[in-house]
């Protein structure tokens, strides 16, 4: 990777991956046909269609105006067909998750695997409240390979100890095959777009608000037509280096710019960007736009325990910022350990590798960006948002750098490097 000298222009990024995930297993209970354009294009939503095809659900690619469309033929709620095989989540922890919530509503067992980062990532956080529930699952110590045999399930209120929308979707998926009421009480808010699924497709779902909801079980899902915006975590690697590079300005059209997914927007003001907002009506549930950032001379910010559920996934994306000037300490963020890497750790030694001033902590990190990258070789470990922040902070260092698995990219945004160095012209 070269350093460069100019960063922006007009991009689009890959439809959102939470999103995505959604709109394929709602649709997959729903009755009838949904069609879905924008899908997210990487490896996670792909285990996700592999899943949910093993489990009998029908998907086809259409070529129908205005472009290229999946449609997926819905089971009904309790409908999927036991599947021939295992099911092999690849490196997705939201495909393991919520499917665990939606096979703890079906009479046989499942086996679920994944690779090996997925194998190492905790599961007991779904199966303890689906097993209250009333699944039986069988996990390995905890992590993947697990066997789900799902049932009958009653309605639970549960108070999740972690902020984490995987697990809240697990048990709202689980809530619509339930008997009677389930509730999730959230300690602090996190990504919405379950609930707002749940409202699209025409769940029993009590409007959410003050950390709870409430889906009752048994009532029919309606299929709808879906559009899926931009992936705003994602754009977050584009967004951060026009905020990092002087001159730079970027344009990421149809993005979307739902408020829970919103705060790492407002910590890029803060760290001195100018950041611009254009809502559009897409009709689809999930608010999506134009979003303008441009660089403004860098600022050190401190983000609080309180604000990392809402901005978790865009932590790399801030970190490799803060590398090019201002400075940046976390805390609270224990969790990042949890996620496809330990991302405190290997964030932490591939930034240093290119020369930064991180500190690790035992609950997150602090980067001063004081001085330019000297470059140098940083690992990716397999993390596909650790191998785009690295390529985010090696624009601003003094020679080339190179980063090791950087293919690993492709689990969320296929053509990242194309797009950077277009972007870089
Ligand atoms: C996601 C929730 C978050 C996030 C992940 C996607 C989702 O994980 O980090 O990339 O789609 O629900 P947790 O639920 O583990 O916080």
């Amino acid at each position: 990777m070269k350093p460069a000298r100019r960063f922006g222009g007009a991009v689009r990024v890959p439809g959102d991956k939470s999103i995505s995930h959604r709109a394929l297993i709602f649709g997959a209970l729903a009755e009838g046909t949904m069609l879905v354009r924008g899908l997210a294009p990487g490896g996670d939503c792909r285990s996700t269609l592999a899943c949910l095809a093993a489990l009998g659900v029908t998907v086809r690619n259409l070529d129908t105006a205005p472009g290229p469309a999946v449609a997926v033929d819905g089971r009904g709620l309790g409908g999927l067909r036991e599947p021939a095989q295992a099911l092999d989540a690849g490196n997705s922890g939201t495909t393991t998750r919520l499917l665990m919530g939606v096979l703890a509503g079906h009479a046989f067992p499942v086996t679920l695997f994944g690779d090996a980062s997925l194998s190492r990532r905790p599961m007991r956080r779904v199966t303890e409240p689906l097993t209250l529930m009333g699944a039986r699952i069988v996990t390995s110590d905890g992590c993947l390979p697990a066997i789900v045999t799902g049932g009958r399930l009653r309605g639970i209120t549960y108070d999740m100890p972690v902020p984490s929308a995987q697990v809240k979707s697990a048990i709202l998926l689980a809530g619509l095959h339930a008997e009677g009421a389930t509730t999730v009480v959230e300690p602090v808010p996190t990504r919405d777009h379950t609930e707002r699924a749940l409202a699209t497709f025409g769940a029993d779902v009590a409007p959410a608000g003050g950390g709870r909801v409430t889906v009752t079980g048994g009532r029919a899902l309606r299929s709808a037509d879906l559009t899926v915006p931009g992936d705003l975590s994602s754009a977050a690697f584009w967004a951060a280096a026009a905020a990092a590079i002087p001159g730079a300005e970027v344009a990421i059209d149809g993005v979307g710019l739902n408020p829970t997914r919103t705060s790492f927007l407002v910590m890029l003001e803060r760290m001195g960007a100018a950041v611009a907002t254009e809502p559009v009506d897409s009709g689809s549930g999930e608010p999506s736009g134009t979003l303008t950032v441009r660089h403004q001379s860098l600022r050190p910010i401190e983000i609080l325990p309180s604000d990392v559920a809402g901005l978790i996934d865009e932590l790399p994306a801030l970190a490799a910022l803060a590398t090019h000037g201002g400075e940046l300490r976390v805390t609270g963020a224990r969790e990042l350990r949890l996620k496809e890497s330990d991302r405190i750790a290997a964030l932490a030694a591939g930034l240093r590798a290119l020369g930064a001033d991180i500190e690790e902590y035992e609950d997150g990190f602090h980067v001063r960006g004081g001085r330019p990258l000297a470059g140098g070789e940083a690992d990716a470990a397999g993390d596909h948002r650790l191998a785009m922040a690295f390529a985010i902070a090696a624009l601003g260092a003094r020679r080339d750098c190179l980063i090791r698995g950087a293919d690993a990219v492709a689990v969320s945004y296929p053509g990242f490097f194309d797009t950077l160095e277009r972007l870089c012209q």
